[in-house]
């Protein structure tokens, strides 16, 4: 099967394709950026960081940061939450989280749970009742207590369509005195973002998914007077005789060598989202969630997991058949989408999936209608072979 037959539904777990300009950078700073940035003053070394600093820019504008130097590039979002997370929580510490977090959230959380001690309370995002954004902030109170000191959550769910209303949420964090960690692994591309405006102190996003950046590499982007501890110490390229790695950001928390090729990728990522705009992203993929919607409404055996949030994740299931049946039948078909539990077993324990989890369509800015068509006449047989 060509590439171009594909039909590809899982933008939430990455994003393909990527926008060309991405694919040209990667090949060109390969080409004559590949030395290693901050390792020497060479000038291919020079060229390799000139492109992480514009990066580095560029994140910080789209993102409402108001110094680049609060730009952390980590592994991937997995790693930038485990930074905030275990550099910032002391044992005793209490924390609240929702009941929409995915493993890269939930799993750091109950290993310092075990390690260090710390408490865990989990807010209700009302998914099945449709709760209101007040109504949701009244219960995030009821849970503070005098030793809570972070909120984590998603701003968007990997597995439905709901978003959170992280405005009010900072504004509530900022109030009362806790940290507020976002975890825009889902969000970042698809919602508008401003870390000022939204009291963000840790604001953790990927590369590889709505910013349409390389695999490879994640970002950790830092509020004012937030003291974090190291989770990996190294090289740094930076004052190399001292044995600590400095109070410096981002030099702080990048020990190791940075991949400058993914990241120059992202750099274009960012400014082809920021060419079309998020608005307009999220409001093509709201398209594509009501046409696929009205077609599974159709289908008998069909259900449909928080129909009422429109956006880019849409997540069903189809009598008789297990999650994965569905996903590896569809892919005979050509058509990429995920079943299982999407590394978020507490999410689909809020939406009450069955026991092997659910199928996920998610769309990206690159899909088209009649991709959906073609998605339901798959569907329709897959359904007929019972
Ligand atoms: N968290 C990613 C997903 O939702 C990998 O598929």
């Amino acid at each position: 099967m060509e590439q171009t037959d594909i039909i590809y539904f899982d933008n939430a777990a990455t994003s393909f394709p990527k926008p060309m300009q991405v694919y040209d950078e990667v090949r060109r700073s390969m080409l004559y950026g590949g030395g290693n940035a901050g390792r020497g003053a060479h000038r291919l070394s020079m060229a390799a960081a000139r492109k992480i600093f514009d990066c580095r820019m560029i994140a910080a504008d789209f993102f409402g940061c108001e110094d680049p130097e609060k730009v952390v590039f980590t592994m991937n979002t997995t790693y930038a939450l485990n930074l905030a997370i275990k550099g910032l929580l002391k044992t005793g510490d209490r924390v609240i989280i929702s009941d929409l977090e995915h493993n890269a959230v939930y799993r750091p959380i109950c290993a310092l749970a075990r390690d260090r001690g710390i408490k865990y309370d989990i807010f209700d995002t009302g998914c099945k009742e449709n709760t209101s954004d007040d109504k949701l902030c009244e219960g995030i109170e009821r849970l503070i207590r005098r030793d809570t000191r972070m909120l984590i959550c998603t701003c968007a769910s990997n597995i439905c369509s709901r978003t959170l209303p992280i405005e009010k949420i900072g504004r509530l964090c900022r109030k009362r005195g806790l940290i507020f960690v976002l975890d825009a692994a889902q969000g970042a591309g698809h919602i508008s973002i401003d870390m000022k405006r939204m009291n963000i102190d840790v604001l953790c996003v990927p590369s590889h998914k709505g910013l349409y950046g390389p695999q490879g590499c994640g970002m950790a982007i830092f509020g004012d007077g937030i003291e974090c501890d190291t989770l990996v110490e190294g090289g740094n390229g930076y004052d190399s005789l001292n044995v600590g790695m400095g109070e410096m950001l981002p030099e702080r928390f990048e020990a190791g060598t940075l991949p400058a090729p993914v990241i120059a990728g992202l750099c274009e990522g960012i400014k082809s989202v920021m060419a079309v705009g998020v608005e307009q992203i999220a409001a093509y993929e709201r398209a594509l969630y009501a046409r696929a919607l009205e077609m599974l409404d159709n289908t008998d055996g069909v259900r449909v997991y928080a129909p009422q949030f429109a956006g880019g994740v849409l997540l069903f299931d189809l009598d008789g058949f297990t999650s994965e049946q569905v996903a590896s039948e569809l892919d005979r078909y050509g058509i990429c989408v995920r079943g299982g539990y999407h590394c978020a077993a507490l999410a689909h324990k809020t939406l009450g999936t069955r026991a092997s989890g659910a199928v996920r369509l998610s769309f990206g800015r690159y899909n088209k209608m009649s991709e959906l068509e073609a998605f339901w006449r798959a569907l329709r047989s897959v359904k007929d072979m019972r």
